[in-house]
């Protein structure tokens, strides 16, 4: 597939010049989808634009994915994550809600002392088995826990023993979440878990184990019993996964109803995209403005600022979801695309950012789209002048890097037409932030269907791994290159 048609006659205005042209672009280019505004108007979309996207491609992929068939081609799967929320074959949402339901059924079991005292959860998986559970409940799990949540994900010691010191093997459960329950950093870990437990004197280490996975018969044959594998599907993608039984620690962390809300709210953005036009569907004018940039502008990256310490870990979400899935070279057809598929994604947090990397958005010579993710409401603990303040330089940032400001002085000149995105949350609560990450999928998606690649399947990560087992091995270890050969002997391995 070609580069969309809407870049091909894109001639792009300044923003001050599109703010000149339509007085009302603010509210043109704002939507509000479940309490959360998304605003491009500072970016070089145009309804003119919006209105110009053949959304053929993309309406025909979502049809699929609603209805929860074939996405996924290369691994001929479906892609059912929203099943979890609903949306799919009758049999998948079934099954999801049964799931579901097991989940809540070892949530409740815990609460009332089947396993004893418990204060702790070590969650041990990688990638799209951590990253989830570690956004939920650093985002909405602050305080008032009854149980802490240890996420541990490296294969490196350090971060074992981290992890370790943090908890109290008397009062600890171990969930090893793993799709493939293959994966050898998690199996390592848990392992590890294991000797740990052992070391403690807890009496039986076994008893104490929970497996989430799409692979219940290695769980089992790992030695966890049948009555704590936590299934769920084998259509549900890694980095797709926070919605299913993954999201386990959040579920007893946060409590079920939360869990529920969050799948409630990403339900809502399930059915916006199934009902709203091309030009008012809010995953796809973000895709649309991302296709923009990566492909018709030569933007490299996308970075996202969240001006919110609670969503502090939404950047390394993203990453996985966005990379992972749209970093493809080949077209669903098998031929090389005619340019990027996706912007690197990178981000931290705001106001720590503003004093670290902000001076090249300001003044380098990159052309850098920036989304800005904020909250209206603050939280209990936040102080109230505090949380005003965030704010106002949140929004000030994106104000700067558009409007500029010049000077005859070029090294206090600043150039603005500095694309942004604000996406404002009117409060943070388990409804919305599952929305914001529905939205950030869809997104995702949209992006995948216009460019014509499968967001689906992650082979590029195989050959990685496939290496690192080679590497360990003297026979195919000696194939590798002088340069690896050489740091292998250096670091003496
Ligand atoms: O290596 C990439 C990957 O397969 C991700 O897609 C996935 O989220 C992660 O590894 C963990 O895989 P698993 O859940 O099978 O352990």
């Amino acid at each position: 597939m070609s580069s969309p048609s809407f870049l091909a006659d894109f001639r792009r205005e300044p923003l001050a010049d599109l703010f000149a042209a339509d007085p009302a672009r603010a509210e043109h280019l704002a939507f509000d989808l479940a309490d959360i505004r998304f605003d491009f108007a500072k970016t070089h979309l145009t309804p003119e634009l919006l209105g110009r996207v053949d959304a053929t491609p993309y309406s025909e992929a979502l049809s699929r994915l609603l209805a929860g068939e074939v996405v996924n081609p290369t691994e001929g799967r479906a892609a059912e994550h929203l099943a979890e929320r609903g949306t799919g074959s009758a049999d998948s949402v079934a099954l999801a809600r049964s799931r579901h339901a097991r989940m809540r059924a070892l949530v409740d079991a815990i609460e009332v002392g089947a396993f004893g005292d418990i204060t702790g959860i070590l969650h041990i998986g990688i990638g799209g088995s951590a990253l989830g559970p570690a956004l939920l409940v650093d985002a909405l799990g602050r305080t008032e826990r009854q149980y802490k949540v240890e996420i541990l994900s490296n294969i490196d010691g350090q971060a074992v023993d981290e992890a370790f010191a943090r908890l109290d093997p008397a009062t600890t459960l171990v969930a090893i979440a793993s799709k493939t329950f293959t994966t050898a950093e998690t199996l390592r870990n848990a392992d590890a878990a294991l000797g740990w437990l052992e070391e403690a004197g807890v009496e039986d280490p076994y008893g104490r184990l929970i497996a989430i996975t799409a692979a219940p018969e290695r769980a089992v044959a790992f030695g966890i019993d049948e009555t704590r594998v936590l299934p769920f599907a084998e259509s549900v993608g890694g980095r797709y996964s926070l919605w299913s039984a993954i999201g386990f620690p959040a579920a007893l962390a946060l409590g079920v109803e939360a869990f529920d809300q969050l799948l409630e709210g990403a339900a809502l953005v399930d059915a916006h995209v199934a009902e709203a036009a091309p030009q008012a569907n809010v995953p796809l004018i973000a895709a649309v403005s991302d296709i923009l940039y990566a492909r018709g502008l030569g933007a490299e990256t996308r970075a996202i600022f969240a001006y919110d310490e609670r969503l502090r870990l939404l950047p390394s979400y993203l990453q996985q979801l966005v990379m992972e899935s749209n970093g493809k070279s080949a077209t669903l057809a098998g031929q090389p695309v005619d340019g990027p598929t996706s912007a690197i994604l990178w981000g931290g947090t705001g106001t720590d950012a503003q004093h670290a990397v902000f001076q090249l958005l300001h003044q380098g010579t990159h052309l850098l789209p920036v989304e800005f993710v904020a909250v209206s409401a603050q939280s209990d603990e936040q102080d109230p002048d505090h949380h005003r303040e965030l704010l106002l330089n949140c929004f000030a940032q994106g104000a700067a890097l558009m409007t500029g400001r010049s000077s005859d002085d070029p090294h206090r000149s600043y150039a603005g037409d500095r694309p942004s995105t604000t996406i404002l949350l009117d409060d943070l609560d388990p409804l919305t932030l599952g929305a914001l990450i529905a939205f950030y999928e869809h997104r995702t998606f949209a992006e995948a269907a216009l460019l014509g690649i499968n967001p689906f399947d992650q082979f590029g990560v195989e050959l990685g791994k496939e290496m690192a087992r080679a590497i360990d091995d003297p026979e195919t270890r000696s194939r590798f290159d002088p340069s690896t050969r050489a740091l292998i002997e250096r670091a003496g391995l």
